[in-house]
């Protein structure tokens, strides 16, 4: 492999969109923020100089970082911020991957501006277990928010729910013709007849699962958190915060119109407020004359907001490619069995505040009743220092507290725990993890983001986890390996993985509203024994906290 330079300016940069211009942090002045591409192989240098008033740290969201946690990036997990004024140089090299990923900043919300894609190329050896595509093309998709940053974290963190709805999505940025002021602000993607183009999906957005469809146009999905999948077709897919998809668009040899609406549209049972709008693009097909604005395509067909069933069976077709080339090592003995409730939760109101949880509280979120608590120093160099006092608790429960029936009647008590407690695992444990969410303060999905691993998916259900009876439905053969998994609303899923990744991993639910209400853990994962199984010494430049 070879080593890419890039150097992150991070500055503010008026926008304009939705009829109004506001100043957001951007990296090198553009938003979304500049695409990375590399190859398997290659190392990464990434120069980060931080001239806004806020923290900043950088995350390469889907990238393992085998032993270089150092490099992972978020605040307070791996490395302190960066502080305005202050530079970090991300240091790491794409080992055993290859795919669509992203990188966006791990502060507070302020990924909400600082995103940008990272593809890995395959060598060029191996090239795709598919046939290549005529180009490849990536999507992000957001949310823009009328308000300005402080505004909306400060809502979200005060008493929770309130404006900290955004007021509309986008396709790399753009919002398009259904908001106002934003025809201009369209994306585009011109294809030929005949050719087929790879649509790099990224679900950039803060706190939503999107619905996706092209009208007239099936789509191939072959990649899933930087993993092939076995191809199959759908017509709307579901993508949600923190997941990555490549998909197959092959453009129609004779096109009923010259152009066609992409939308993305929100899923979610969530019981408070949430932006139910639908963002537009516009398919457009060279070399056909027939004029059509984007304002009057017709929209493709996209299931309701809280169609649960919709998202099941599409979420059902995943499954690893699993051949010679692209194995699934699917750890077969199982060394800790995890069980986790996942789901929101209350807090006390704060003196003089008025609260948006049930009978006034504030809203909280919890992994087994704990609610993380950031810490005052860094995980990870706490770890490899061995110095926890004051930091850390090396013993977050594997169990939940106290069983009840997850998602029936929520408890009486429903005043979450506080800590910074961390699982810790000896090196190459297999870990089998089933992720419970919780009916408390309403069923809703958590897209569930693990650092420096990937999992996989043995099985997914409504309801209650039966430990007795679900275990016999796991897929062991070809189970889909991803970054991000949705544990369902009102329901539950199981994934193994190998904890041969010796570091502090963070997991959270990749919704920063549940995020910052607490809806996280880290692993904590010693040296193994071999010099190749330790973890790799701090960069000098490691910021302090
Ligand atoms: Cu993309 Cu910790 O997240």
């Amino acid at each position: 492999g070879i080593t890419r330079h890039y150097t992150f300016n991070v500055r503010m940069t008026k926008v304009t969109r939705l009829c109004g211009s506001k100043s957001i942090p951007t990296v090198n002045g553009q938003f979304p923020g500049p695409k990375l591409v590399a190859r398997e192989g290659d190392r990464l240098v990434v120069k980060v100089h931080n001239h806004i008033n806020y923290n900043v740290s950088f995350h390469w969201h889907g990238l393992r970082q085998l032993r270089n946690g150092w490099a992972d990036g978020p605040s307070y997990i791996t490395q302190c911020p960066i502080q305005p004024g202050k530079s970090y140089t991300y240091d790491f090299t794409v080992a055993g991957q290859r795919g669509t990923l992203w990188w966006h900043a791990h502060f507070s919300w302020l990924r909400v501006h600082l995103y940008g894609p990272l593809l890995i190329l395959p060598s060029r050896s191996e090239g795709y277990p598919f046939q290549s595509p005529h180009k490849e093309v990536p999507i992000m998709f957001g949310e823009w928010f009328k308000a300005d940053t402080e505004t909306v974290i400060n809502q979200a963190l005060q008493t929770g729910a309130g404006p900290n709805v955004s007021d509309a999505y986008t396709f790399n940025g753009l919002p398009g013709p259904t908001y106002n002021c934003s025809s201009k602000d369209t994306y585009k993607l011109k294809v030929q007849p005949g050719r087929t183009y790879m649509l790099r999906l990224i679900n950039a957005a803060l706190n939503n699962e999107l619905f996706f469809a092209i009208a007239n146009h099936t789509l191939t999905v072959v990649e899933a958190d930087a993993n092939y999948v076995k191809p199959f077709t759908a017509t709307t897919l579901v993508i949600s915060p923190g997941q990555t998809m490549n998909v197959l668009l092959t453009a129609s040899t004779n096109p009923a119109s010259r152009a066609f609406a992409m939308a993305v549209a929100p899923y979610t049972n969530t019981q408070g407020t949430f932006d139910n709008t639908t963002a537009t693009a516009v398919l457009e097909y060279y070399a056909l004359t027939r004029p059509t604005s984007a304002g009057t395509l017709p929209l493709p067909a996209l299931p309701r907001y809280n169609d649960t069933n919709a998202v099941a069976n599409f979420t059902g077709n995943f499954r690893s490619l699993a051949t010679a080339q692209y194995p699934a090592r699917v750890p077969r003995a199982v060394d800790r069995h995890v069980l986790f409730t996942v789901g929101l939760g209350t807090d006390p109101c704060p003196p003089n505040r008025t609260c948006q949880g049930s009978n006034g509280t504030k809203f909280a979120a919890s992994v087994n009743n704990i609610s993380f608590v950031r810490p005052r120093a860094a995980l990870l160099d706490a770890h490899y220092r061995r110095r926890y006092a004051g930091v850390l608790m090396a013993n977050f429960p594997t169990t939940p507290p106290h069983p009840f029936n997850y998602t029936g009647t929520a408890p009486n008590n429903t005043f979450v725990a506080h800590g910074t407690r961390v699982v810790p695992l000896a090196f190459n444990t297999s870990v089998e993890l089933v992720m419970q969410g919780t009916a408390i303060q309403g069923a809703e999905s958590h897209p569930l983001h693990m650092h420096g691993f990937n999992f996989f998916v043995l099985a997914q259900g409504f309801g209650n986890y039966d430990p007795v009876n679900d275990p016999t439905k796991y897929n062991l053969a070809d189970p889909v390996e991803r970054n991000t998994v949705s544990v369902p609303t009102a329901g539950w899923v199981a994934v193994r993985f190998l904890a041969d990744n010796p570091g502090v991993w963070l997991m959270h639910c990749h919704f920063d509203v549940h995020l910052s209400w607490g809806l996280s853990m880290a692993w904590m994962v010693d040296d193994g024994p071999l010099p190749n199984q330790k973890m790799l010494p701090p960069p000098s430049d490691l910021p302090k906290c």
